[in-house]
């Protein structure tokens, strides 16, 4: 079973092309204290090799996907396979982000096959979820939290959920500038844990990291990753600058 980690992630999204993804990751490792929280930079598929090479050497600095396909392989124009990833140095991959959900129609059935898919080929997996404004105005984020989690993540074993991530993102506070208030992350990061302590059992819940996810930046991050249940963020525009990034990893 894995130990609870601090973990602070960039999700590079669909930015940057190759040269600057190249000098984002350069800046990154020029700049990053050791220390014991690990450093996820998610880029996109065609700059993984090309980072792979600069951030090897770093021991808490690791590469991560945005997506994978749920099929091990063969005629699926324009996709690319969790094999593929791991091959090319690749550790995690995110999966299930809200954007995904909302323009590309997944749902927590095909994330399920998803992160199956991505632990057989060796990656961790970590795993979105996130209500809506409206859930969050009728009071019924955690109904809404709660079915995503149980859909995608209860088919799978004890063993299975410990080697993965989660990352609680309400959708409202993604790329808004508004970000949950403490307390509202706190409340759900234990939540989730909650569920999954029944589920699971006391260890898996104890070891899992859940990062908070949702205009984390420079400002806020030490209060957010000083609740009790929130072990690290994920980190969309604010991660495209290096100095924000690096201020927010300070702040774990
Ligand atoms: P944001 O994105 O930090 O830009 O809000 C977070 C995410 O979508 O992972």
């Amino acid at each position: 079973m894995s130990r609870r980690r601090n973990i602070v992630a960039g999700n590079w999204k669909m930015n940057k092309d190759y040269e600057e993804g190249r000098s984002l990751a350069r800046d990154i490792v020029a700049k990053l204290q050791p220390s014991d929280t690990l450093v996820i930079l998610g880029a996109p598929y065609i700059h993984l090799k090309g980072v792979s090479h600069i951030i090897s050497d770093i021991n808490n600095l690791h590469l991560s996907a945005q997506n994978c396909h749920q099929e091990e392989g063969g005629a699926y124009t324009g996709e690319i396979t969790a094999e593929m990833l791991s091959s090319v140095g690749c550790e995690y991959v995110i999966l299930g982000h809200s954007e995904r959900r909302e323009y590309f129609g997944e749902d927590d059935t095909l994330i399920a096959a998803k992160i199956k898919r991505a632990q057989a080929a060796g990656l961790t997996p970590i795993f979105c979820c996130g209500e809506k404004l409206p859930s969050r105005e009728a009071g019924e984020q955690e109904a809404v939290v709660g079915q995503q989690v149980k859909e995608a993540l209860f088919g799978f074993s004890a063993e299975e959920v410990s080697k993965m991530v989660i990352a609680y993102e309400p959708v409202w506070a993604i790329g808004t500038g508004v970000t949950a208030s403490p307390a509202q992350a706190q409340e759900m990061h234990a939540y989730i844990r909650g569920l999954l302590r029944e589920q699971f059992g006391e260890e898996v819940a104890d070891g899992m990291s859940i990062l908070y996810g949702g205009s984390v930046k420079p400002a806020n991050a030490e209060e957010l990753f000083s609740q009790a249940d929130v072990d690290g963020g994920l980190v969309g525009g604010a991660s495209l600058k290096a100095e924000d990034f690096l201020a927010i990893i300070a702040s774990m």
